[in-house]
């Protein structure tokens, strides 16, 4: 056996884990970043198994594929697959969630919870080909990843085997740089050595740890590698026109784009205006509070559109409803439960809804802001003439009102006299109890 730093023994906590014996040929979800660089080399000698990488584009702005493929085949790798799959995952998990207004805990728009069950499935996909027997990733015990990409290779893939390195080494990040200085693998200066723990993808970027953990203490500027710190915004407000076709964004500005690039440019757009920062304290699945920084540009202006042009097309019924799946929607993709069928079922009842929801939203743009200002939809449930207040007092009856507010009230007012009758209000305690 290699040197190791491993002092857990290996004990099956789940049927899906690896025996060491089992493990010959393992597929790595590498991003290239110390941990799975140092994972790489420790898989292969701790093991003695060969390591294929897999690594995934989800749009994670400013990656070099080549050069974390190079890093791969240097470490030891014996094969380096990079799939670029903004293309899946703007489609069928960032659609669905916009369809969906799905945000968790009230300000996280999912992006990394999209992002784990497509990668897990991609990692299925290539370790059968590749004839591996065993996928490794580098989520730690703490988080939710682990729970979102084991929960995906146990329901796709119930041959297949997986190990977490990080839950079980207990190498900080010292002892990883010093098993990396020793190895030859290469490690970045400065921001490598005492980053944030960074995720990202087309639909967002969170940040973790440092200071982050200290909850008194305020964002300091060197997080934000995405949006413009609002103060440092245009002076000058801007209006993005997001049209959207059954519940797809196609236009910005009345320019037709396909869905990476329309997600791509909106963000570009939020960014400038230093819109999208959200400072979330969230409940983790497994337990743990814990706060993220997120930079979720697009997410920010593209949400709020599209809930809005919904409400407009929808009924109050509809509207009233809607919300409580929404929710449940959220919170099963948060929980890592992408591949349960109820998520599914709700997914068709989103896409039934946005059948209607066809039209334009402005949103003006202003030193952090997104607010909507203009809204036009051939669906909407709004006729101008009936709302108006003008001279004629619009078509709307208003003669017709006192009977509806009669009826309208009527089983409230009969429960409010009731109780009224056993203990009068405005008359302190009742009497009758101070007998
Ligand atoms: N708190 C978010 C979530 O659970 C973001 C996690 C980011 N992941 C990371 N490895 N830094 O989805």
């Amino acid at each position: 056996m290699a040197e190791t730093t491993n002092q857990t023994p290996h004990t099956r906590t789940a049927s899906y884990l690896a025996e060491p014996s089992e493990v010959g040929r393992v597929l790595l979800l590498y991003s290239g970043g110390l941990d799975t660089s140092v994972m790489l080399k420790w898989i292969a000698d701790e093991y003695e198994a060969e390591v294929v990488t897999l690594t995934v584009n989800l749009g994670q702005p400013g990656e070099d594929y080549e050069v974390i493929e190079g890093k791969a085949r240097m470490i030891g790798a014996v094969e380096c697959f990079t799939v670029d799959a903004r293309e899946e995952f703007a489609r069928d998990f960032v659609l669905p969630a916009i369809k969906a207004n799905a945000l968790y805990g009230g300000g996280y728009p999912l992006f990394t919870a999209l992002g784990r069950p497509l990668i897990a499935k991609l990692a299925v996909e290539y370790a059968r080909k590749t004839g591996c027997d065993t996928i490794a990733h580098g989520c730690t015990g703490k988080g939710n990843d682990q729970v979102r990409i084991e929960a995906t290779i146990a329901t796709l893939a119930p041959e297949l085997k997986v190990i977490a390195p990080v839950r079980g080494w207990q190498m900080g990040r010292d002892e990883e740089i010093a098993y990396a200085r020793r190895h030859g693998i290469p490690v970045k200066g400065g921001s490598e050595i005492t980053p944030y723990s960074i995720d990202d993808n087309l639909w967002g970027r969170s940040s973790e740890g440092r200071w982050i953990e200290d909850l008194s203490h305020a964002p300091d500027d060197d997080v934000f590698q995405l949006v413009t710190p609002p103060e440092r915004a245009p002076d000058e407000p801007q209006t993005v026109a997001i049209t959207f076709e059954r519940g797809v964004p196609v236009a910005v500005d009345g320019e037709r784009m396909e869905l990476v690039a329309l997600l791509e440019h909106v963000a570009e757009i939020g960014c400038r205006h230093g819109v999208g920062i959200v400072d979330h304290i969230e409940d983790r699945i497994v337990g743990l509070k814990v706060r993220d920084i997120y930079e979720v540009p697009a997410a920010a202006i593209i949400l709020p559109a599209h809930a809005e042009l919904e409400k407009l097309v929808g009924t109050i019924h509809q509207n009233q409803f809607k919300g409580q799946l929404e929710r449940q929607w959220a919170y099963l993709v948060y929980a890592g439960l992408w591949w349960e069928p109820l998520r599914g079922d709700i997914d068709a009842f989103m896409a039934h809804v946005s059948e209607q929801v066809t039209g334009t939203i402005g949103m003006k743009l202003y030193k952090g802001s997104a607010r909507v200002v203009t809204r036009e939809s051939p669906n909407a449930v709004y006729d101008q003439a009936l709302a108006s207040f003008g001279e004629s007092g619009g078509l709307f009856s208003q003669q017709a009102s006192p009977g509806f507010i009669e009826l309208w009230s009527l089983q409230s007012r009969m429960a409010y006299r009731l109780r009224e009758d056993l203990n009068p209000t405005g008359a302190g305690p009742a009497e009758a109890d101070e007998s």
